[in-house]
């Protein structure tokens, strides 16, 4: 049976609500870090994890807390990203939505150990109920005492707000969320600065994800080297995959890294194989913004080795033959999914999602939104395709934040991997 870490709870009724949560032996990594620990030894057990950002870019947590800059008398801030607005991705609302303490007891335990006496939960807009979860769980942690003035008779004081988005999926970008929880329009920052030097109100500042959050509560409580035992390499512990598409049983699993990708798809302790009795055509990763793969390289690397789900399995071969884990948004299609249909809808929500901040993602984005359409309603051709080729490859590396690549590998790799289907399209459709 595999580990479960931040899940193994979640099938217990009540787990919602303090009582239970309690009961379970929440809240202990907060009375070991406050009462035992010093926040440099936590920050030492993150290191020692081998954690990595569980947002999307898999950045080693540890070594993001131990840039943060301490100049004396200038508050620090911990942010926790709750803005989940990546297609397929859906993992931080289930935590969230059954297991609100987790996410609570984290934010307190790493508020500590980064010397944060404020802290927020930004969280997208269309979470608004699950917003309205946190701060029961917030009220009731602050009647317990986990929150507020002196926690557990220490000098250590903390005070959590949960702040609503309006909807946008820029604002999951981490200096944008900053800009808009700073109650202004949420456009991505230059960088550097960095946050973790001038971030919320010019003050260092450490972004994290809900999931990354809620695992310093396993990893303050068992050690970072009983964490970093899970998994494979370099992608240790457990992750939360959010599994979708034409699959027997959509849900979230919980993961040990390092799982076969074919035995997450096949096998009935996940996904339970493709409904219906099709065939596996392709699969989408790790959230719409990482490279979609065909059936067999996903389950096998270039090499003919076994692909697993970890860091690095899946990023094995680069983009020609690879993806990436990204935020875990694990989508399945079966042998009946067009290809091109589907790169439409994710064209037409990066478009409408583009901030407009960077020509290149701005045009760029409408531009691949209009050249799909043209293609699906019969009016392509060939130098279509193409066109829409040169246009991604405009986009890369050519914007202030990485939601101009987010819109240009998805089209990428479906021209790169898919290209007769797109030319069946265009052919299909000559008079
Ligand atoms: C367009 C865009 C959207 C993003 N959306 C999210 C999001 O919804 N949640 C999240 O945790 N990270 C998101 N990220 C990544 C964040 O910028 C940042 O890397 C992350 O919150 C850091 O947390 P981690 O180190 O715990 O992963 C997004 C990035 C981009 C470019």
């Amino acid at each position: 049976m595999a580990k479960k870490l931040l899940l193994k709870d979640d099938h217990i009724p009540g787990i919602n609500t303090y009582e239970v949560y309690r009961r379970q032996g929440g809240y202990a990594s907060v009375e070991k870090a406050l009462k035992q620990m010093t926040p440099d030894a936590v920050v030492e057990e993150v290191k020692k994890s081998g954690l990595r950002g569980r947002g999307g870019a898999g950045f080693p947590t540890g070594m993001k807390w131990s840039f943060l800059a301490k100049p004396p008398g200038v508050p620090r801030y911990l942010v926790c990203n709750a803005d989940e607005s990546e297609p397929g991705t859906f993992k931080d609302r289930y935590l969230m939505e059954r297991i609100p303490h987790l996410l609570i007891e984290g934010m307190i335990t790493s508020s500590f150990a980064l010397g944060a006496n404020t802290s927020y939960i930004y969280i997208r807009g269309e979470y608004f109920y699950v917003s309205q979860i946190l701060e029961k769980a917030i009220e009731e942690a602050y009647a317990a005492g986990w929150l507020g003035k002196n926690i557990l008779g220490t000098d250590y004081s903390l005070d959590l707000y949960v702040q609503v988005g309006a909807g946008a999926y820029i604002c999951g970008e981490e200096t944008a969320l900053l800009e808009s929880l700073e109650g202004k329009r949420g456009n991505p920052r230059i960088k550097p600065p960095f946050p973790a030097v001038k971030g919320l109100y010019d003050c260092p500042t450490v972004v994290n994800n809900v999931e990354t959050i809620a695992a310093v509560v396993p990893i303050v409580n068992d050690g970072g080297d009983a964490y970093a035992k899970i998994g494979v390499g370099k992608s240790t512990g457990t992750k939360l995959i959010s599994a979708s598409g034409h699959i027997n049983k959509p849900g979230v699993y919980e993961i040990e890294l390092g799982v076969p990708v074919e035995e997450f798809i096949f096998s009935d302790q996940y996904c339970g194989g493709i409904r219906n009795g099709k065939k596996l055509k392709a699969v989408v990763a790790g959230g719409s913004s990482v490279p979609i793969l065909p059936d067999n390289l996903i389950l096998k690397t270039a090499a003919g080795e076994p692909r697993l789900m970890t860091y690095e399995s899946l990023s094995d071969g680069g983009f020609q033959t690879g993806t990436m884990l990204g935020s875990g948004g694990f989508i399945v299609m079966d042998e009946d999914t067009s290809i091109v249909k589907n790169l439409y809808t994710f064209a037409r929500f990066y478009h409408h999602e583009s901030c407009g901040q960077c020509s290149p993602c701005r045009e760029g984005t409408g531009w691949m939104e209009k050249i799909l359409h043209k293609i699906l309603d019969g009016h392509g051709t060939l130098k279509d395709v193409d066109l829409l080729w040169d246009i991604q490859s405009k986009i890369e590396g050519k914007t202030i934040c990485p939601l101009g690549e987010a819109a240009a590998w998805p089209v990428a790799a479906a021209i790169r991997h898919f290209r007769h289907e797109f030319e069946e399209y265009v052919k299909i459709h000559l008079p």
